[in-house]
C-alpha cells in the first residue's frame, strides 16, 4: 500500500498531456523561439555598437553607410511586424481551439473551492447516479471532461499543470472549465491563488485511468459505505457519531450528513488525506484527528481529543470506508 502512495504524480507544465495543454504549449514554445531569437539579434547589435564606440574612440574612422543602416532598419522592422503578427495569431488560434475542445461532455463535475480543501460532486441527469468525493478527482482517459467551478468563501484557482491552464474559482461566479487528459496516471492539482494560511496545502489527486477502471471506481463511489464488520470498527462508528466528527462529515449509509468538511463515505479509498497533505495512512489519520494543527496550522478542523480505545476504534472503521 505505501509503495503507491509515495509514486511521483505528474506536475509539470512542460510536459502536456491533455489536449488543452497541447495548444497551449504551442503558445509557449512559439514565445519562447520567437523571443529568444529576438533577444540575440538585439544584444547581437547591442555589443556591436559598443565595439565600433570603441573603435571611434581610438580613432578609426567609422563613419555611418546610410545605405547600408537603412536596409538594416527596414529589415529590422519587417522582422519585429512579422514577430509581433505571429506571436498574435497563435494566441488568437489557441483561443480558438480552446473553446472549440470544449464541446460534448462525457463526464461532468462540480468542482467546489473551500478553505483548505475541494468538494468535488459527480454530477448526472439520473439523481441516483449522482455522488460526492473530496480531493480526489477520476476521469476515464481520452474523455472530455466538463467541470463546473464554484467556491464557498474566498478566491481559489483550479489548475493542473499538464493539463491546461488556470482557472480561477470565484464566489457567486459559477464558471466552467474543460479538461481532455491523454494519458493515464496520477496528475497532482493545485490551488493557484493564495487563499490564506493553507493555500500551499490545498491540493487535489487528479486519476486519469482506463475507462473500465474509471467504471469500476465509479461503482464504488455509488455505493453507501459498508457496515462496520466487527465490533471494534462498530465502536469507531458510535464514536464518529457521538464525537465532533458528525457534525462536519457525511458518510453516506450513515446518520452523518453533514456538508461543512469532506465527505468520507469512501476516505479509505483516497491515496492523500487533508487535501494533498498527508498519505492515507492509519497513523496519520490518528495524527490528523488528534491534532490537526501539526501538519496544517490554521485547518478549519477541530482537534478531537478521545480516549486512545476510542481513537483506535475510529481509525480502525474510517480505514473500512474503500
Ligand atoms: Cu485555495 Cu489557494
Amino acid at each position: 500500500m505505501t509503495a503507491s502512495r509515495t509514486t511521483a504524480t505528474l506536475h509539470s507544465i512542460l510536459d502536456p498531456l491533455g489536449v488543452h495543454a497541447e495548444h497551449i504549449d504551442v503558445v509557449w514554445q512559439t514565445m519562447l523561439w520567437v523571443c529568444g531569437v529576438m533577444f540575440l539579434i538585439v544584444f547581437t547589435f547591442g555589443v556591436l555598437a559598443v565595439m565600433r564606440g570603441r573603435a571611434k574612440h581610438q580613432g578609426q574612422d567609422v563613419t555611418p553607410q546610410h545605405r547600408k543602416f537603412s536596409i538594416a532598419l527596414v529589415v529590422w522592422t519587417t522582422l519585429v511586424v512579422l514577430g509581433l503578427f505571429g506571436l498574435t495569431m497563435t494566441s488568437f488560434f489557441t483561443d480558438r481551439a480552446l473553446v472549440r475542445a470544449a464541446a460534448e461532455p462525457d463526464v461532468l463535475i462540480k468542482v467546489t473551492g473551500y478553505q483548505w480543501w475541494w468538494d468535488v460532486q459527480y454530477l448526472h441527469s439520473d439523481p441516483s447516479q449522482r455522488f460526492k468525493t473530496a480531493n480526489e478527482i477520476h476521469v476515464p482517459v481520452d474523455a472530455q471532461v466538463l467541470l463546473q467551478l464554484n467556491s464557498q468563501d474566498v478566491i481559489h484557482s483550479f489548475w493542473i499543470p499538464n493539463l491546461n491552464g488556470k482557472r480561477d474559482l470565484i464566489p457567486g461566479r459559477p464558471t466552467e472549465f474543460t479538461l481532455q487528459p491523454r494519458q493515464i496516471g496520477i496528475y497532482r492539482g493545485e490551488c493557484a491563488e493564495f487563499c490564506g494560511l493553507q493555500h500551499a496545502h490545498m491540493a487535489f489527486d487528479f486519476v486519469v485511468e482506463a475507462k473500465e477502471d474509471f467504471e469500476r471506481w465509479r461503482q464504488q463511489q455509488l455505493a453507501s459505505a459498508p457496515t462496520p464488520p466487527d465490533a471494534k470498527t462498530q465502536l469507531g462508528l458510535s464514536v464518529f457519531m457521538d464525537s465532533a466528527c458528525s457534525m462536519c462529515h457525511a458518510i453516506s449509509g450513515t446518520p452523518a450528513f453533514a456538508q461543512l468538511g469532506p465527505d468520507l463515505t469512501h476516505v479509505a479509498s483516497r491515496r492523500m488525506i487533508a487535501s494533498g497533505t498527508l498519505a492515507n495512512t492509519p497513523e496519520n489519520m490518528r495524527r490528523w484527528i488528534i491534532n490537526p494543527h501539526d501538519p496544517k496550522p490554521g485547518t478549519l478542523m477541530p482537534a478531537v481529543s478521545l480516549p486512545d480505545e476510542q481513537l483506535d476504534a475510529l481509525v480502525a472503521y474510517l480505514g473500512t470506508l474503500k
